[in-house]
Parts: structure tokens; C-alpha cells; sequence
């Protein structure tokens, strides 16, 4: 298969997903529907995307008569009820039928979005994923979550609504602010330590200064999207096997929760607690601290930051990890790496013991480091 006929496929309970790769996917994917579908589709697209990208958009749109482009607003803004509403309604006035299509165009925040509206109007409809950001492409493209906020709580209401098609088109990220790029970075680096094969490895030896449009990013991209298939297909409703995507992620909802939403990005949330997710893992001797000392050194050329803000309010983290699910008796779950590369696809140690006066030490800790590296 040439690379401009790269595909993936992801199978769920309710069929499968298929997944195109590569530059031009997007227009491949839908010259595709185009011949299949008679009613045209309605198009959710991120505001900065239509911005970025309007005359691959407008042509796409062009291809069907009556084709509706609806601006979406970036980020965590389009994860309201409001915005849901506007969507539904668009639906209503285009008379979009129980065979029609939506498209989502635009970052993990459009594509909750629209593949929410997509699960609830006429009880559910078909959608498309178009993800335009680093961290849409490798993690919000796999898994069918679909959510909105509920003020301030994150994906509070939601439903598993999973895309027909996603074109995995890295070319829509030569606008993409590079802060996001750097962000959508450690949810790489948190797939390659949960891949048994060479990933992590192919990562050490790549430079993210690359061109965007080249085949090493859509190697990177497909190894992240080949891991979290993997995982997902192992595990649909995050019983058991899925719970290992949550690496890095429970001391980051913690500074995410602690900052104020929006204020730290994501990625840079992820690759903090990552870094304290192999320290835990290299005291309960799950990881060496070589390989630890890969992770960081991994982390840090990619940009991302090592550990926390120095005026963390670290009462106010523990607080908010003790609020989490992931509590038990004082006790917090949590998702560790084993090994490097890992034994299998998604192959962590899951631990019950790590206390929240170990966390609270790791902070003081990194906080100190960070700032007398500084000096
Ligand atoms: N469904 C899932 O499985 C899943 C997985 C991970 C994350 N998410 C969700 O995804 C959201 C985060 O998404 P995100 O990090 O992809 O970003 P985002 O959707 O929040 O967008 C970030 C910013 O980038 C802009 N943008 C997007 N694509 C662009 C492009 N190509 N060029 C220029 N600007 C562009 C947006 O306008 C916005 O300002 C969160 O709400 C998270 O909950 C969902
Ligand atoms: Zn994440």
C-alpha cells in the first residue's frame, strides 16, 4: 500500500472505524462519502481551523449543494450546552436526516462535540472525525468518547459514540500553535511507553522540528494510534486494560484541577506526572532509573516541562487527587510503567499504594529541584 493509501482500522461493538493516514487523507476521505452520499453533510469546524484552512474547507463543502459550515469555537469553549444546543439546531434547520453525516473538523474539544450531537440527534447519526490537533490525532481519534462539560467539571456529559471514518491528515498542523504541538508530544511519549516494540526508541531518534508533512511525523502519528487501538480494542468501557491510558494522567488532573482549567495545558499536566509516575515505578522497582533517565531526557529535548509551576499550591492538588475516583482508603490508584519497552501493548503495573504523603513529597521535591537547577 503507498503511503498515501495508509489505513488503519478499529474494531467496537458497534462495527468498526476505519482510519486514514496521511497528508491529503482529509480530501480523500471525502471525495470518498461524496460519491456515496446524496444529502449533504453538516460541517462542525473549529473557528481557528476555518481560519487556517478556509479554501481546502470551502472546497470540500463545494462538493455537495447545500453543504452547511458551521464555525465551532476553539478549545474547551465548544464543550458547553449551549454550543451543543446550536449544533442540534443547525441539525434541525438543515433537516439533516437519520442517514445524514456530520463532519467535525478541528481539535479533541470539536470532535466531543460533534460526536456527542452526532449520538443524540435522531437518536444517533453518523460522524466523521477530521482531528486537526497533535493530541486529536493520536488520542481523542480512537475510543468513540464523546462529552461536554458541565461547568466547570470535565466531560461530565458524555456518551461511546464512535466516528464512522477519521482522516488522520497531520497537514492541517502547520497552523497548529506550536504550544499545542509540544502539548500533543507527551501523549506520544506516553503511547511509545506503553508499546512493546521499538516506538520508544523510534521516538529518542526523532526531531519534532521535521516537516509536518513528512513521513516520519506520520510514523509517529500511526505508532500513538496503533498503541491506544490496541489498548482499546483490549478493553471498550475502560474496565480493566484501558485503565493503562490513564498513564501520567492522575497527578496531571490534579495540576490541571489546581491551576484552574485551560491555565496548564494538558500534555504539559501529562508530562509532569509522568516524570512522577516513573519515580514512583523506579521505588517499587517496576522501572530502572535508567530508564527513567530516558523518559526525562526524552520529555525535556521534546519541550515539555519536568515538573510542577513553583507556586503550586500543593495542599490544593492533593485535595483535588483525594476527590478523584481514583481514591481508595486514603490510598490512590495508580497506572505505573513496567519496563522499557513495555512486555506487551499497554503492559503497566496498576498500584494501590502509592500514598498521598508520597505524592505530596515528590512535589516538594521537584519544586526544589526545578528551582535550584534554575539558579
Ligand atoms: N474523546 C477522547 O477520547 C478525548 C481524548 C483526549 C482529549 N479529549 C478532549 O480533547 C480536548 C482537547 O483537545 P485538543 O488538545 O485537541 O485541542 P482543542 O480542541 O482544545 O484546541 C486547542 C486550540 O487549538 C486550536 N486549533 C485546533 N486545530 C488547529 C489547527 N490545525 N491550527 C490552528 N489552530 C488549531 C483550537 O481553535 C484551540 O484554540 C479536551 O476537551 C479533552 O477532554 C478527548
Ligand atoms: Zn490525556
Amino acid at each position: 500500500m503507498s503511503e498515501a493509501e495508509r489505513e488503519l482500522s478499529w474494531r467496537h461493538e458497534r462495527g468498526s472505524t476505519r482510519l486514514l493516514l496521511g497528508s491529503g487523507a482529509f480530501e480523500r476521505l471525502l471525495a470518498e462519502r461524496s460519491r456515496h452520499l446524496d444529502r449533504a453533510p453538516l460541517l462542525l469546524v473549529d473557528e481557528s481551523v476555518l481560519e487556517g484552512h478556509r479554501e481546502r474547507i470551502d472546497s470540500i463543502a463545494g462538493t455537495w449543494s447545500g453543504a452547511a459550515v458551521v464555525a465551532v469555537p476553539g478549545g474547551e469553549r465548544a464543550k458547553c450546552f449551549a454550543e451543543l444546543e446550536r449544533v442540534l439546531e443547525a441539525c434541525a434547520e438543515r433537516k439533516l436526516p437519520r442517514d445524514g453525516v456530520l463532519i467535525a473538523i478541528g481539535g479533541g474539544a470539536c470532535t466531543d462535540l460533534a460526536g456527542l450531537a452526532a449520538a443524540l440527534w435522531m437518536r444517533g447519526v453518523a460522524w466523521l472525525a477530521v482531528p486537526t490537533t497533535l493530541l486529536a490525532l493520536v488520542d481523542a481519534s480512537v475510543g468513540g468518547k464523546t462529552a461536554i462539560n458541565l461547568g466547570a467539571a470535565k466531560n461530565l456529559v458524555g456518551t461511546f459514540h464512535a466516528p464512522q471514518q477519521v482522516a488522520l491528515d497531520p497537514s492541517f498542523l502547520v497552523t497548529l500553535p506550536r504550544a499545542e504541538l509540544r502539548s500533543g508530544l507527551a501523549e506520544v511519549v506516553k503511547a511509545a511507553l506503553l508499546s512493546a516494540d521499538d516506538s520508544f526508541a523510534e521516538l529518542e531518534r526523532f526531531d519534532p522540528e521535521t516537516e509536518l508533512r513528512s513521513s516520519r511525523w506520520l510514523e509517529v502519528i500511526e505508532r500513538a494510534v496503533r498503541l491506544k487501538i490496541a489498548v482499546v480494542e483490549s478493553d471498550e468501557r475502560e474496565s480493566g486494560p484501558r485503565r493503562a491510558l490513564n498513564l501520567g494522567h492522575t497527578l496531571a488532573h490534579g495540576l490541571e484541577q489546581e491551576r484552574g482549567f485551560g491555565a496548564l495545558r494538558h500534555g504539559d499536566a501529562v508530562a509532569i506526572g509522568l516524570v512522577a509516575a516513573c519515580d514512583f515505578a523506579v521505588a517499587r522497582g517496576l522501572f530502572t532509573p535508567a530508564q527513567r533517565a530516558r523518559v526525562v531526557a526524552l520529555l525535556a529535548r521534546f519541550g515539555l516541562p519536568l515538573s510542577p509551576p513553583r507556586d503550586l499550591d500543593v495542599s490544593a492538588v492533593l485535595r483535588a487527587l483525594l476527590l478523584d475516583k481514583k481514591i481508595e482508603g486514603g490510598r490512590l490508584r495508580y497506572v505505573l510503567p513496567r519496563g522499557l519497552p513495555a512486555a506487551a501493548p499497554g503492559a503497566v503495573a496498576f498500584v494501590e499504594d502509592v500514598s498521598a504523603a508520597e505524592v505530596e513529597r515528590w512535589l516538594y521535591s521537584s519544586i526544589e529541584s526545578s528551582s535550584s537547577v534554575s539558579q
